[in-house]
C-alpha cells in the first residue's frame, strides 16, 4: 500500500516549489519629451514593492537633464537594477530571465520603429522583443504629435504583436490643478495595465453634483 496519503503528497509537491520572487518590471527610458512620465513610473514602483530593471537611452539621458532637476544617479537609485543600454549580456537581453513586463515610457517613434522591425540593436529594442517572445506584457508610452502614417503604421504593427500603444493623452475630467495631477493619472492608468493601483488619481465614478 502506498505510504503517502494524496495530502502528503500534495504538501510535498507544493514544498518544492521555489519560494514566489518579488514582481519584476523592466522601465525603459528614450529621448521622447515627457522623461517626468518615467520617473512617476519608477516612484510608484519603488512604492508598490515592483523589482524594477532600468535601462535609459542616451537621448532620455539629455531630455532627463533638459526636463526636469533630477540627475541620472538619482533616478539610477530608484531602480533594484539598472543596465546600460549597450549591454546585450544584461539579464533582460534573455528570455530564460523571467520578468513580469516592460514599460517604456517615455517612447520615442525612432524607438517604436527599431521594437517593430524587431532588429535589437540596443538593450531596450532586444528587452522588448524579448517581452514581446515571451508573451509578456510590453506597453509603449509613446509620445510624438502629429503622427505620420509610419507612425500609425509602426503602432498598429507593434499592436498586433502584443504590445499596448499607451500615449500618455491627459485626462481633463480629473479636473487637474496641475501638470503633476496630469501626470500622476497618466502613469496610474498605465500602471492599471499590469494590475497595479498606484492610489495617487481619482477614479471616475459618474458624474458628481456641481458644487462637491
Ligand atoms: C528635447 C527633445 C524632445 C524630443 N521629443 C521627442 C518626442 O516627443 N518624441 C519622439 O519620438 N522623439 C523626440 N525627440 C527625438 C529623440 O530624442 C530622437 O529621435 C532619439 O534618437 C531617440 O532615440 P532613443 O529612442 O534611443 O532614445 C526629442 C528630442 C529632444 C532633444
Amino acid at each position: 500500500m502506498d505510504s503517502f496519503s494524496s495530502n502528503d503528497r500534495l504538501s510535498t509537491e507544493t514544498s518544492m516549489q521555489p519560494p514566489r520572487r518579488r514582481r519584476r518590471i523592466i522601465v525603459a527610458f528614450t529621448g521622447a519629451t515627457g522623461s517626468i512620465l518615467g520617473i512617476k513610473t519608477l516612484l510608484a514602483l519603488r512604492r508598490l514593492n515592483i523589482e524594477t530593471h532600468l535601462v535609459i537611452s542616451k537621448w532620455a539621458e539629455a531630455t532627463i537633464k533638459y526636463e526636469t532637476d533630477y540627475t541620472i544617479p538619482n533616478i539610477r537609485a530608484l531602480a533594484d537594477h539598472v543596465y546600460n543600454i549597450n549591454d546585450m549580456s544584461a539579464p533582460i537581453a534573455s528570455g530564460s530571465f523571467r520578468v513580469d513586463g516592460m514599460v517604456v515610457v517615455p517612447c520615442s517613434v525612432k524607438t517604436l520603429a527599431s521594437i517593430n522591425s524587431g532588429i535589437c540593436d540596443d538593450l531596450i529594442s532586444r528587452a522588448a522583443d524579448v517581452v514581446l517572445k515571451e508573451r509578456r506584457k510590453l506597453v509603449l508610452a509613446v509620445r510624438e504629435t502629429p503622427l505620420s502614417v509610419i507612425h500609425l503604421q509602426n503602432m498598429l504593427s507593434v499592436s498586433q504583436a502584443g504590445a499596448i500603444i499607451f500615449p500618455p493623452v491627459p485626462a481633463f475630467y480629473v479636473k487637474p490643478s496641475s501638470v503633476d495631477d496630469l501626470v500622476d493619472h497618466s502613469v496610474g492608468r498605465m500602471l492599471d495595465l499590469f494590475d497595479l493601483d498606484t492610489g495617487d488619481f481619482d477614479r471616475w465614478e459618474g458624474w458628481k453634483k456641481p458644487g462637491r
